[in-house]
């Protein structure tokens, strides 16, 4: 309670709750000693109902006097024990967050060395632990569930997790950082760079035919000098960027749909996808489990041998695919 900034509020409260508390057992200590004389009869009040109905001026149960008694009782010893009292910490000196943190350090020393076990190995290998998967299991079910599905094929906007298609790359090391350092992928409103509808309209048309899905070819002619504005991200081939995350355009996988008018929407409302950073909430041996776990779904593949940083991002072709 040291929210106060005065100690007015704390004695305000203290004041208040201690009077109330008198004030109810002077009340019933006052109803204890009215008690019926042998013989004596109940008063009437002065209303009737029903014709028959009649209130009495009975003394209270003494089964509910007693019940009353046990509450304030009750209240006043938790008081004493307990913070409640304005800034009075109570005897026991209990606070949240000592009885939080005494359960975060006992639930620590007992999972840790569980978790901590695998630490020491490589994502690939752990993925093929049946121990490693189900504690994985365990953990995406109530971390990422909630976006990526339980059975980790995502939704619109949240990428499946179980494909080779990656916005970001599929080998252990960049699924680990994918989880760990979280992901903005951050695709700019274009409507206005490409003229308005119709440039839009022929651009998507374009990005339809690389996947070679249906489209209109007089627009895609239109578009495609116009998809100059987006290769600088997604390729001039249209095979996208993983250092940034633009997705490949020429498979037929789609992160927000494959429509031309979520194609449209796409390139004229820009997209932000966010993938929350797990570092800081989870600590290192759960998101290591995690990305084991995540690459044994069926997507995982081995690092592309070549030399990340010396390679043009153009002739980054995508890693092939590891039968398992
Ligand atoms: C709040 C929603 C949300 C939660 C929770 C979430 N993710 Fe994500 N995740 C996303 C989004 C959105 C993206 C795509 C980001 C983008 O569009 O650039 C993503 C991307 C990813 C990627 C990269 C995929 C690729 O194709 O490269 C991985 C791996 C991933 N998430 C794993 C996880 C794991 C494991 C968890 C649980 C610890 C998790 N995510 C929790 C929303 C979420
Ligand atoms: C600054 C880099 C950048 C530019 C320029 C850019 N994009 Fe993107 N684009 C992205 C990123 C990053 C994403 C993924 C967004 C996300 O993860 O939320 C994306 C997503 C998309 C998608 C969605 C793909 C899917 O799987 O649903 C389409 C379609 C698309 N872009 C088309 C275009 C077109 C057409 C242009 C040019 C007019 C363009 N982009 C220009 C970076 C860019």
């Amino acid at each position: 309670m040291n929210e106060f900034t005065s100690g007015f509020w704390s004695w305000y409260i203290t004041i208040i709750t201690v009077l109330s508390l008198a004030g109810v057992a002077l009340f019933l200590a006052s109803q204890r000693t009215r008690r019926l004389a042998p013989g004596e009869k109940a008063e009437e009040m002065a209303h009737k109902w029903d014709g028959d109905l009649v209130e009495l001026n009975n003394p209270l149960p003494s089964w509910w006097v007693k019940l009353f008694w046990i509450t304030l009782i009750f209240s006043a010893v938790y008081l004493v024990l307990y913070p409640g009292l304005g800034s009075f910490k109570g005897v026991l000196g209990w606070t949240s967050w000592g009885q939080y943190d005494t359960e975060m350090t006992e639930a620590k020393a007992k999972y840790d060395p569980i978790f901590n076990k695998f630490l020491g190995q490589p994502v690939e290998q752990i993925a093929a632990d049946p121990e490693a998967r189900e504690m994985g299991q365990r953990l995406f079910l109530t971390y990422c569930a909630q976006c990526h599905g339980s059975d980790a094929h995502g939704a619109k906007g949240f990428p499946n997790l179980t494909d080779k298609d990656w916005l970001y790359g599929g080998d252990g090391g960049t699924i680990q950082a994918s989880i760990a350092n979280g992901r903005a992928g951050m695709m700019p409103q274009l409507a206005e760079a490409l003229g308005g509808a119709e440039g839009v309209k022929q651009v998507a048309n374009y990005v339809l035919s690389l996947s070679g899905s249906p489209h209109d070819a007089r627009l895609a002619a239109a578009g495609k000098e116009k998809f100059m504005l987006c290769a600088a991200c997604h390729m001039p081939d249209g095979t996208g960027n993983q250092t940034i995350g633009a997705p490949n355009l020429t498979d037929k996988t789609w992160l927000y749909g494959g429509s031309e008018a979520s194609i449209i929407e796409t390139i004229s409302k820009g997209r932000n996808g966010q993938m929350p950073a797990q570092l800081q909430a989870l600590g290192e041996a759960k998101v290591h489990l995690l990305a084991a776990y995540v690459y044994g779904l069926g997507g995982g593949m081995p690092k592309p041998a070549a030399p990340e940083a010396a390679a043009p991002a153009a002739e980054q072709a995508p890693a092939a695919p590891m039968t398992q």
